[in-house]
C-alpha cells in the first residue's frame, strides 16, 4: 500500500478505543521489522524518526525504504517525523515524502507555541501531511535532549480546547507523567489529568516516553484516552542487547548478517507484543 496521512488512522483509533503503534527507527533492520510485524498482525502502523535520525540517515534513505516496505503489505503505513524543532525540519520531511509530522513547540511560551504550531499546520494541511503538536513537556531524553521535567509541566486541560482551536493541530501530545529513555524510579502516570483532558476534546491524543511503562498502566492510559503510543527506548536497548548478545557468544563473529538478522527478529516480537497490548492488530 501507499504511505498514508493519519487522520483517518487516528480518528478510527478514537472511535474504537484503541492505541496505533508509533515506532522510532534508526535504520533498515528496525524499519522493515516494525512494518513486518504490523503486516502479520494486519496493524494500521506509524514509523518515526527524530531530527537527529534524518541528518544521519537522510529523509530521502527513510522516505525510499519506508515506501518498499509499505509496498510489501496491504496495511496503511504513516512516516511520521518525531520532535520536530524547527519549521525547516517539516519542510524538509515533507518534501521527502513524509506523510505526518510532529511540531514540537513544548518548550516554548505558550502564545509562541500556538504560533508555530499553526504555521507548520497552514502547511501541512495544504499538503495532505497530518500533524501532532505537544502540550505541557514529556521529560527525559529524546535526541541530545534532556528534559527536566517536574508536574509543573504536565499538560494543562483547561487550556486544551484553545490550543487545539488556534493551531489546527490533528493530534495531541500530552504530559502526564511519563518520559523518555529508561525510567529510574516509579513511574506513576496523572490518570485524572488524562480523564479530564479527554472529556474536554476529541482530537487523537499521544502518550510519548511509552517504554518500560508497566502493560497495566498503559491499558489505562488507552481506556481513558490515548490513541498513539510512542516506543523508542525498548526498540534501542533490543537492538543492542542482541547485539552484545551475538558478539558474547562468539567473539569471532566478522558477519553482520548473522546478527542483524536475531535483531530483525527479536524487534519484530516487540512489536507484535505491543501491537497486542495497544489493541490496534486487525485494524487495518
Ligand atoms: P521512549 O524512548 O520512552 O520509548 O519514548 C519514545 C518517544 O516518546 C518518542 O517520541
Amino acid at each position: 500500500m501507499k504511505l498514508v496521512n493519519s487522520e483517518l488512522i487516528l480518528k478510527n483509533a478514537v472511535r474504537g478505543r484503541y492505541a496505533v503503534g508509533a515506532f522510532n527507527i534508526y535504520n533498515l533492520e528496525t524499519l522493515k521489522a516494525v512494518v513486518k510485524a504490523a503486516g502479520e498482525m494486519n496493524s494500521p502502523i506509524i514509523l518515526q524518526t527524530t531530527p537527529r535520525t534524518v541528518s544521519q540517515v537522510g529523509e530521502d534513505y527513510i522516505s525510499a525504504m519506508t515506501k518498499v516496505a509499505a509496498a510489501e503489505y496491504g496495511i496503511p503505513v504513516i512516516l511520521h517525523l518525531d520532535h520536530g524543532d524547527s519549521f525547516e525540519i517539516v519542510v524538509k520531511c515533507i518534501r521527502a515524502g513524509y506523510t505526518a509530522v510532529m511540531i514540537d513547540g513544548s518548550s516554548l511560551p505558550y502564545e509562541d507555541n500556538i504560533t508555530l504550531t499553526r504555521k507548520v499546520v497552514d502547511l501541512a494541511h495544504s499538503v495532505g501531511v497530518s500533524v501532532e503538536a505537544e502540550l505541557g513537556e514529556v521529560t527525559g531524553v529524546e535526541d541530545d535532549l534532556y528534559l527536566k521535567g517536574d508536574k509543573g509541566r504536565f499538560t494543562k486541560p483547561e487550556i486544551v480546547p484553545d490550543f487545539i482551536e488556534r493551531t489546527g493541530v490533528d493530534s495531541l501530545a500530552v504530559a502526564i507523567g511519563t518520559a523518555h529513555g529508561k525510567y529510574k524510579g516509579e513511574i506513576k502516570l496523572d490518570f485524572d489529568r488524562l480523564e479530564r483532558i479527554r472529556s474536554l476534546v476529541d482530537i487523537p491524543l499521544v502518550l510519548h516516553g511509552a517504554s518500560g511503562v508497566p502493560d497495566k498502566d498503559i491499558k489505562k492510559a488507552i481506556k481513558f484516552g490515548i490513541n498513539k503510543i510512542n516506543i523508542a527506548t525498548e526498540i534501542k536497548i533490543a537492538f543492542t542487547e542482541t547485539i552484545k548478545g551475538a558478539f558474547k557468544k562468539n567473539q569471532d563473529e566478522i558477519d553482520p548478517r548473522n546478527y542483524l538478522a536475531s535483531v530483525e527478529k527479536r524487534i519484530e516480537q516487540i512489536v507484535k507484543n505491543k501491537i497486542t497490548l495497544f489493541g490496534c492488530g486487525g485494524k487495518a
